[in-house]
C-alpha cells in the first residue's frame, strides 16, 4: 500500500481510479484533481458564481468517501479543482483530457485527431505534477497515448523508468477477451500481447497468443484470427461508436490498476506498456508499446520479442505512425 496515489482528470475513467483505488486498498490517500466544470467568462456573472462553487473533483470524492462506510475501507480523499491535491502523491495516473466521442452522424475522431487539444491539456497536467509530485511515477492515459507519454517527458523529463503509458494491457485485454470468447475457453487461459502504438496500426502478436501454454492456432483457424486481430486494432473505436457519450473506461482503469499494482507490489510483472525506447527493437527516442516488468521501480527492463517478418514489418508500421503524431507534437509544443 502507498501512502497516497494522485488521479488526474475526474471524468469516467478518473471516476473509476478513485473507487477501485478505495476498494483494492492501493493508497491510505488519494488525490483527485479536476479543474470541471470550468468558468464561462461569457456566462452572467450569477451564473459563473455557481460554476465557481461546483466541482467534479470535490464532488466524485464526496460521493466515495460517503459509501467508505458501506464498503469497509478506510482511505482519505481529497478533490481539488487546482493541483494541490496531488501533493506528496508517490504514484500519479493521468486521464486528463478529452476522449472520443461519436458524432451525430455516428463517425467518430481517430485518437489522433484529438492531439491538439489533449496537448494544451497535458501542458498543466506536467506543470502541475512538477509543482506537487516531481518524484512521483506516472502511469498516463490520456489520448493519442503514445504523443502524450512523449509530451509529458519532453516536459518533466523524469528517469525513464518512472514516465510509463497504458494502452497495451487494454489492447492485449481486448484480443485476450476475443480470442478467450471463440474458443470457448476461460480468459484466465488466454496469454497475448500487443505492440506497437495506440492506434489502428497496432501489432496483435499472434506468436504469443497462447491458450494455456499452446499455439491459439491449435484452437482456431486463420480466418477467425484475421478476423479478431482487425476487430482488436479498431476496438476502442467499437465501443466509442456504441456508447455515443464518450469512449471506453472500466476496461481502461482496469488496465492502468493492474500496471499500478506491479509497482506498488513490485510484482516485475511483464506487462505490454508504452515505454521509452532507447536502441530495442531498433527505436530510439520514441514511447511505444512494448512487454516490460513493471516492479517497485516502474520500468525495470524492456522485454525484446522474437518478431516474424511479417510481424516485425507492422511493427515498424506502427512506430512510423507514432513518429508522425511526435513530430506533431513537438512542432507544437514549440508554439506553445
Ligand atoms: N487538468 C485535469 N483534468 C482535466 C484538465 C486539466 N487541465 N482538463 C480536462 N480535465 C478533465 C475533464 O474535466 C474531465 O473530467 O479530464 C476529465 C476527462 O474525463 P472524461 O471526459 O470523462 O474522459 P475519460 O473517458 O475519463 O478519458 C480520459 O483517457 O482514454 C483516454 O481518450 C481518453 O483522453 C481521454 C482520457
Amino acid at each position: 500500500m502507498l501512502e497516497k496515489i494522485g488521479v488526474i482528470g475526474g471524468g469516467f475513467i478518473g471516476g473509476v481510479l478513485v473507487q477501485e483505488i478505495a476498494q483494492r486498498r492501493l493508497a491510505r490517500e488519494v488525490g483527485l484533481v479536476d479543474p470541471a466544470p470550468m468558468v464561462n467568462p461569457a456566462d452572467p456573472e450569477e451564473r459563473q458564481a455557481v460554476v465557481r462553487r461546483q466541482s467534479v473533483a470535490i464532488g466524485k470524492s464526496l460521493d466515495i468517501f460517503e459509501g467508505l462506510p458501506v464498503v469497509s475501507r478506510d482511505v482519505r480523499l481529497v478533490g481539488t479543482k487546482d493541483y494541490s491535491a496531488l501533493a506528496g502523491a508517490e504514484l500519479v495516473i493521468n486521464t486528463a483530457g478529452v476522449p472520443r466521442k461519436a458524432r451525430p452522424d455516428g463517425t467518430f475522431p481517430s485518437r489522433e485527431e484529438l492531439l491538439a487539444i489533449n496537448l494544451k491539456v497535458t501542458i498543466e497536467v506536467a506543470r502541475g505534477i512538477a509543482q506537487f509530485c516531481p518524484e512521483a511515477m506516472i502511469i498516463s492515459i490520456a489520448n493519442p497515448l503514445d504523443a502524450i507519454v512523449f509530451t509529458l517527458d519532453k516536459r518533466l523529463a523524469p528517469p525513464k523508468n518512472r514516465l510509463v503509458g497504458m494502452a497495451g494491457v487494454l489492447d492485449s485485454a481486448r484480443y485476450r477477451a476475443f480470442v478467450a470468447e471463440a474458443a470457448n475457453v476461460s480468459v484466465e487461459n488466454v496469454n497475448a500481447i500487443v505492440l506497437g502504438g495506440h492506434g489502428d496500426d497496432m501489432v496483435p502478436v499472434r506468436s504469443s497468443c497462447l491458450i494455456a501454454g499452446l499455439p491459439v492456432e491449435r484452437f482456431l483457424d486463420a480466418d477467425t484470427l484475421l478476423r479478431i486481430e482487425n476487430r482488436t486494432r479498431k476496438a476502442g473505436g467499437e465501443v466509442v461508436g456504441l456508447l455515443g457519450f464518450g469512449s471506453a473506461f472500466v476496461s481502461p482503469a482496469w488496465s492502468a490498476l493492474e500496471m499500478a499494482e506491479a509497482i506498488i507490489f513490485d510484482k516485475r510483472k511483464i506487462l505490454p506498456v508504452c515505454a521509452k525506447l532507447e536502441g530495442e527493437y531498433g527505436v530510439d527516442g520514441l514511447f511505444c508499446g512494448v512487454p516490460a516488468i513493471l516492479g517497485r521501480n516502474g520500468v525495470e527492463q524492456v522485454i525484446e520479442l522474437d518478431l516474424t517478418a511479417e510481424e516485425k514489418a507492422a511493427f515498424a508500421k506502427s512506430v512510423a505512425g507514432v513518429a508522425k503524431t511526435c513530430e506533431e507534437a513537438g512542432a507544437m509544443l514549440a508554439t506553445l
